[in-house]
């Protein structure tokens, strides 16, 4: 018998702290009108001192286990997404089991930076078809603030920190995840990296700390042949065309780059769910944020085509077509 993974909870959790491009306008040589024209970036939110992705990644957690009437008990395997974890060792995964006070289950992460969620689910989905897990947490958590080189006007303003989570349940009945295609392409590795993070690595620090670099150009341009390209063919591979669509939820990084992939790949404007305005690039946060806000607007219904989309550092991709069915 064929089994599906449906995503039957989500939650997520966004720091209070807001930082608005005029803050930023204030200490460093940019305006508002010079990142909303390039990104659609208006304002971010910054983790307080206390907060972790592990921290907030529970409360996502928690969030998305009620949505589906659970209870950390009910849990098989958390996988946790994530580019900043709090510590090297042990994982963010191990961290939020303890915080979820959930029972000694298998808790890993998987890093593939902003399509480490994506990837997160497509991992998810391919173990609830074996059969080996039932119910699986995937959350995606991150605090690039304490990342980021803050006297870069170039990389400083794109992103912000946040955690989602969904939650994954084994279904006899069709639906949920219909495709996934991912990617990664290791010759592209340098364009986006965060050296210095590894007690063991020689890398130079800014300032002390380890700080993100971009070469913001060529990203550009890759993340968008990358997006319509694996839209297509997760589309393809799940039976479906951009007419059939009901919604596209792509990594929210760059405004430009989402219209830019939406076009090329012929999904029309009211079909493009947009939270980058709000948030800024939160790397394996974004999607998770973006669905949960997308099903508080009603536009994720029972039977929804959804596409959703992630790009980043890799350079990566994954790209997923779901029919949205809660019921497990
Ligand atoms: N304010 C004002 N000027 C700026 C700023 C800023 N915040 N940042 C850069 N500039 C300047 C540059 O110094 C440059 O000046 P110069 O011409 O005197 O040298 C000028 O603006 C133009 O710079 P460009 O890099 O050509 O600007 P562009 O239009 O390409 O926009 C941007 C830059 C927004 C970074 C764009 O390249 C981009 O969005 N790239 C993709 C970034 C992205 O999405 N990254 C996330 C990937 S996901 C992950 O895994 C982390």
């Amino acid at each position: 018998m064929s089994r599906y993974a449906r995503i039957v909870g989500w939650g997520k959790y966004l720091p209070s702290q807001i930082l608005t491009n005029h803050e930023i306008a204030q200490k460093l040589p940019t305006s508002h009108e010079w990142i909303v024209t390039r990104t659609g970036i208006h304002e971010r939110r910054i983790a307080a001192e206390a907060e972790t992705p592990s921290s907030m990644g529970v409360l996502a957690a928690q969030d998305a286990l009620k949505q589906a009437s659970l209870w950390p008990e009910d849990l098989d395997l958390i996988i946790a997404a994530t580019s900043s974890p709090d510590r090297l060792l042990p994982s963010c995964a191990a961290l939020i089991q303890k915080g979820l006070g959930a029972p000694p289950i298998p808790a890993f992460d998987l890093n593939a930076a902003c399509s480490g969620f994506l990837y997160s689910l497509h991992v998810a989905h391919q173990l609830i078809q074996t059969g080996a897990y039932q119910t699986i947490l995937v959350v995606g958590a991150e605090v690039y603030s304490r990342m980021l080189n803050w006297e870069d006007r170039s990389t400083c303003v794109l992103f912000g920190d946040g955690a989602g989570a969904m939650v994954l349940r084994a279904s006899d009945a069709p639906g949920g995840i219909l495709s996934c295609v991912a990617g990664n392409d290791g010759t592209r590795a340098d364009l986006i990296q965060v050296p210095g993070i590894s007690a063991s690595c020689s890398d130079p620090l800014v300032n002390g700390r380890a700080h993100l670099t971009m070469d913001g150009g060529p990203v550009f341009k890759i993340a968008v042949r990358v997006l319509v390209d694996s839209a297509q063919r997760a589309l393809d591979q799940a039976g479906l065309t951009p007419a059939d669509l009901d919604l596209f939820i792509p990594h929210q990084a760059n405004l430009r780059i989402i219209q830019s992939a939406a076009e090329a790949t012929g999904i029309p404007k009211d079909k493009v769910f947009v939270n980058v305005d709000r948030y800024g690039n939160t790397a394996a946060a974004s999607i998770p944020i973006a669905v949960c806000e997308a099903a508080d607007a009603g536009r994720l219904k029972q039977g929804t085509r959804v596409l959703l989309a992630g790009v980043g550092a890799g350079f990566s991709w994954a790209t997923m077509a779901v029919e949205w069915r809660t019921n497990p």
